[in-house]
């Protein structure tokens, strides 16, 4: 494809279809101000060519999710995300692509508001940005390569992606499950979701058939247990999951879940309105740590539930 066609895709994204994608107002309009001056920067766009045709070639490699970002040489990167916000040309390569994408869920028979929702991760993902960093961008570029290998799908509560996991990830099928901040995790809503997950993947992912949910979390540390009430709903979600393996120290996950900051954090500066984060800072300064898990369940745990239509994801709302 040339840099002409990403252009005029990138031209078409006015405030209806960002809203589509999950932007909020405020990053739709920085989201149409940056595709405005980027087309006219052929540098710019050059790059953005490159990335779309990497994503768009990746669609459909669930194995090895192609990193947008990747193709483009570091330090040309760091100039971009100078010049242009951090992860923007990879947020406007995503939209770019984002057609075979689309293409991809029909081929597979994908009900096209689940498509929406599922592709609506970017906003979201916009949405988290800003609220780390204060601006416009992407820092999760490299998560987003999921959504757009066509593996991940946001399925009422929860989203899943087809993955392998085991024997160093080369192991069976299985789908993982990833929790947004898109209000409370309640167990009906988690029941829910598992049970669409089993229609959805089976009817439209047969070629790659899966025995287990999975989950990679700092909301599977056991620790958690020790701290929240019982009656709390990350505690009967983790007691959901029969942990695997080892813990591995995941303290900046912690901060960033929970109070999203990144890289050096004075913990002393942080909010301590809830249980969570005052129990994530305490355990931080008694020199403890917070751990991700790996846990299974087994699907047949839930019944299947007929995903009727996926309800409308309003970014960091339920
Ligand atoms: C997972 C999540 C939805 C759970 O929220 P929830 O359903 O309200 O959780 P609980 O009922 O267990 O909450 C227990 C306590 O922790 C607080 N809490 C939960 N999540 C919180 C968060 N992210 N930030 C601050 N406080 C939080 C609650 O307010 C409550 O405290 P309170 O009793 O003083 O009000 C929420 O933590 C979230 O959105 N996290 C970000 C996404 C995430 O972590 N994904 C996993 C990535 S690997």
């Amino acid at each position: 494809m040339s840099t002409t066609v990403t252009s005029s895709r990138l031209a078409g994204f006015d405030e209806a279809a960002l809203a589509r994608f999950g932007f909020t107002e405020e990053d739709r309009r920085d989201a149409r101000r940056v595709i405005e001056r980027v087309i006219d920067d052929p540098d710019a766009i050059g790059q953005v060519e490159r990335m779309a045709e990497a994503l768009r070639a990746g669609v459909g490699a669930f194995d090895n999710p192609t990193d947008p970002y990747a193709v483009i040489e570091a330090a040309v990167r760091e100039r971009a995300d100078r010049q242009w916000g951090v992860g923007v040309l990879p947020m406007l390569a995503l939209l770019a692509s984002a057609e075979e994408v689309a293409a991809f869920h029909a081929g597979r028979g994908i009900d096209p508001e689940i498509s929406r929702a599922s592709l609506a991760d970017l906003g979201q993902q916009a949405w988290v940005h800003r609220r780390t960093f204060d601006a416009f961008g992407l820092h999760t570029y490299g998560w987003m390569r999921v959504a757009w290998s066509g593996a991940l799908y946001w399925l009422g509560r929860l989203q899943f992606n087809l993955t392998r996991w085991g024997a160093d990830d080369g192991g069976d099928w299985v789908i993982s499950t990833h929790i947004p901040e898109s209000g409370p995790l309640t167990p009906e809503a988690v029941a829910d979701s598992f049970g669409r997950a089993r229609i959805f993947f089976a009817r439209h992912f047969g070629d790659y058939p899966t025995r287990l949910f999975h989950c990679n979390s700092w909301l599977l540390d056991p620790q958690l247990v020790e701290v929240l009430p019982g009656t709390s709903n990350m505690v009967r979600f983790q007691q959901l999951w029969q942990l695997r393996g080892e813990g591995h120290q995941a303290d900046g996950d912690a901060i960033f879940f929970v109070f999203r900051r990144r890289g050096e954090v004075d913990h002393e500066s942080l909010p301590q309105d809830t249980t969570l984060q005052r129990e994530i800072v305490a355990k931080l300064a008694d020199g403890g740590h917070w751990y991700c898990w790996h846990g299974v369940i087994d699907q047949d745990q839930f019944p299947p539930v007929e995903p009727a239509r996926t309800a409308q994801v309003e970014v960091g709302q339920a």
